[in-house]
């Protein structure tokens, strides 16, 4: 058999193996975790309130508010707070914190904090409230970052303030 043939016999299983979350970790890697169930509903829950100042052609200041105003939007950012809240069980779960030391609990159970108050300021409708649970929520994220640096922030040199947030 020539070696060429045996490599390419081969690489089929390799990419197979490649493919797909571990058993073991139901979402999947940390980091698809994170783009998949973290980054996607808190930028949700993060554009549903917020304000905006744009300097207009003739020198004076547009101020805009944003908030949700019907059923449906304020279900879909309650909705997205209660995904974070599941997200921090997985992420507490014993498959994700293995080996990761006892501050990874300490975050994991900071976010279900913050996303439960999250959840319950969007069950209240209350506007301020939102964009304070919001704040709150980054911090969470931010902490964790810091102690566990996203491989494309720490390649980069960058740091955890440079996480995209709306
Ligand atoms: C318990 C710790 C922890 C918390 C809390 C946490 N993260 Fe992460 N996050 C990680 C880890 C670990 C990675 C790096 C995964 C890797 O690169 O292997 C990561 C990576 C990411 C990434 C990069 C994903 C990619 O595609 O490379 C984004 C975006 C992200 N997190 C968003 C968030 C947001 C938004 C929050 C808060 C709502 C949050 N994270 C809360 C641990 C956490």
């Amino acid at each position: 058999m020539k070696p060429d043939i045996v490599i390419l016999a081969l690489l089929p299983l390799a990419l197979a193996a490649c493919s797909g979350p571990a058993p073991d970790l139901p979402y999947g890697p940390p980091q698809q975790l994170m783009a998949a169930h973290v980054e996607p509903y808190a930028q949700t829950y993060w554009q549903s309130v917020k304000f905006e100042s744009e300097l207009m052609p003739d020198g004076t200041v547009e101020n805009r508010e944003y908030e949700p105003d019907s059923d449906a939007e304020w279900e879909e950012v309650r909705a997205a707070a209660a995904h974070l809240r599941e997200m921090s069980d997985v992420l507490e779960s014993p498959a994700y914190a293995e080996g990761r030391g006892p501050a990874w609990m300490t975050y994991a159970a900071g976010l279900g904090e913050a996303a439960l108050a999250a959840e319950q300021a969007a069950q209240a409708r209350d506007p301020d409230a939102v964009f304070t649970a919001g704040g709150n929520l980054y911090n969470v994220c931010r902490a964790c970052h810091q102690t566990y640096p996203p491989a494309e922030l720490e390649a980069e040199g960058g740091t955890v303030d440079d996480v995209p947030q709306g």
